[in-house]
C-alpha cells in the first residue's frame, strides 16, 4: 500500500465518463457555452479496467461516478452495470439530475443506492441563470424517481452570495421534508475563478452560512467520517446537513480521493495541475499494468496538497 507522511492513501476514486455537460453553469463555466466531450474518451470498457487495476495498485474500495455530466454519456449504462458487479464496499453517482428521470431503469437494475444530485436553487428562473441548461422540473421528478426506489438521495448546493443565499432555508425545508441529506459545497477557486473577483463577491464561508440557517433552525455539530470531506450539523427531529468547507475548514490532511478523467488521466490532487496518462497502461496485460501504476500512484499521492490553494483545472474535466 502506499502511504505517503501524513497516513493519507488513495481510498475512494472518482471517475469522471465524460467531459461533456447538457449545463454552462456561471462557476463552472466562464462563457456559458456547455460542455463537449474531450478529445479521446476512454470507453467504458477501459474505465472499468482503470478501476479494477486501481483497486489492486491502490486499495481503491469505494467509486463516484462523476463528469462532466456522466448521465450524458452512452456509456453510462455500461460502466454503471460493470462497476456495481466489481467488489467495492461503496458505489455512488454525482449527477446534475436533468436525465435521471431517463435512467431510472438502469440504475434500478445496477442495484445502485446512493446518488448525488447538484441542484443551487428551487426557483425555475434562478435555475436557468445558474445552470445555464436543462429545466427544473425536471430535476424534481428526476428526484423524485429516486426516492421512490429508496435510494439514498443528497443534494449538493454551492452557495453564492448573489444568487441563491436567500434560498438556503427553502432547500433546506425541501430536503429535510424528504429525508435528503443537504450538503453546502464551498465555492472553490478552479478554473476561471482562480484569479477572478467574482470569487470573492460570490464566496460564502461557513459562518455566514451557518449564521444565515441559525436564524431559522436549532443545529449542533455531530460527527463525521475521518476522511468525509463534510463537516456535518444535525437538526433536532429534522435531519442532518452538510457543509463542504474546503475554504473555512479544510480537510485535505485526511484526503483519501483519487481521479481518473474521462480521458485517461489520474489526478491525485484537485488543487494540482499534476496528471498521468495511464489510457495506454491499460492496454496491458494486468500483471505488467500493476508495477507501471504503482510508480505513478508515488508520484500523484505526491502531488496531495496540504491546503487547497486552488487551481486553473476546471472541475467540469473531473468532476469535483
Ligand atoms: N466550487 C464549488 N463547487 C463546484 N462545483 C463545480 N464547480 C465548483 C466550484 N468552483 C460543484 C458542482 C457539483 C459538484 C460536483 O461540484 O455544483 O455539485
Amino acid at each position: 500500500m502506499i502511504v505517503d507522511r501524513l497516513g493519507r492513501r488513495f481510498r475512494n476514486l472518482r471517475v469522471s465518463l465524460t467531459a461533456a455537460c447538457n449545463y454552462a453553469c456561471t462557476y463552472c463555466v466562464p462563457d456559458g457555452k456547455r460542455l463537449l466531450r474531450a478529445e479521446n474518451e476512454l470507453p467504458a470498457t477501459k474505465l472499468l479496467k482503470g478501476v479494477t487495476m486501481l483497486q489492486q495498485a491502490a486499495g481503491i474500495d469505494k467509486v463516484r461516478i462523476t463528469g462532466g455530466e456522466p448521465l450524458v454519456t452512452p456509456k453510462f449504462d455500461e460502466f454503471l452495470l460493470g462497476v456495481m458487479e466489481l467488489p467495492l464496499s461503496d458505489v455512488s453517482l454525482t449527477t446534475n439530475g436533468q436525465l435521471l428521470p431517463k435512467k431510472k431503469d438502469v440504475i434500478a437494475e445496477s442495484g445502485l443506492s446512493r446518488i448525488n444530485v447538484s441542484l443551487d436553487t428551487l426557483n425555475p428562473l434562478r435555475f436557468k441563470q445558474i445552470a445555464r441548461g436543462g429545466d427544473l422540473e425536471t430535476v424534481l421528478s428526476g428526484i423524485d424517481s429516486m426516492l421512490e426506489l429508496g435510494l439514498k438521495v443528497k443534494i449538493n448546493m454551492v452557495p453564492l452570495r448573489s444568487q441563491n443565499l436567500t434560498e438556503v432555508p427553502m432547500m433546506l425545508d425541501y430536503c429535510l421534508d424528504r429525508g435528503i441529506e443537504l450538503r453546502f459545497i464551498e465555492l472553490m477557486r478552479m478554473g476561471h475563478l482562480l484569479h477572478s473577483n467574482n470569487f470573492t463577491s460570490e464566496f460564502v464561508s461557513m459562518e455566514l452560512l451557518l449564521d444565515t440557517i441559525g436564524e431559522h433552525y436549532e443545529f449542533a455539530r455531530t460527527d463525521a467520517p475521518y476522511d468525509s470531506t463534510a463537516v456535518r450539523f444535525q437538526i433536532p427531529d429534522r435531519g442532518v446537513f452538510g457543509i463542504i468547507a474546503n475554504e473555512s475548514e479544510p480537510f485535505c490532511r485526511a484526503c483519501t480521493r483519487l481521479r481518473l478523467s474521462s480521458d485517461g488521466f489520474l489526478y491525485g490532487c484537485l488543487s494540482s495541475a499534476n496528471k498521468n496518462y495511464i489510457g495506454d497502461l491499460l492496454d496491458l496485460p494486468s500483471h505488467l499494468v500493476l508495477p507501471k501504476l504503482q510508480g505513478i500512484l508515488v508520484q500523484a499521492l505526491g502531488d496531495k496538497k496540504l491546503a487547497f490553494q486552488g487551481e486553473v483545472t476546471v472541475m467540469k474535466l473531473i468532476g469535483g
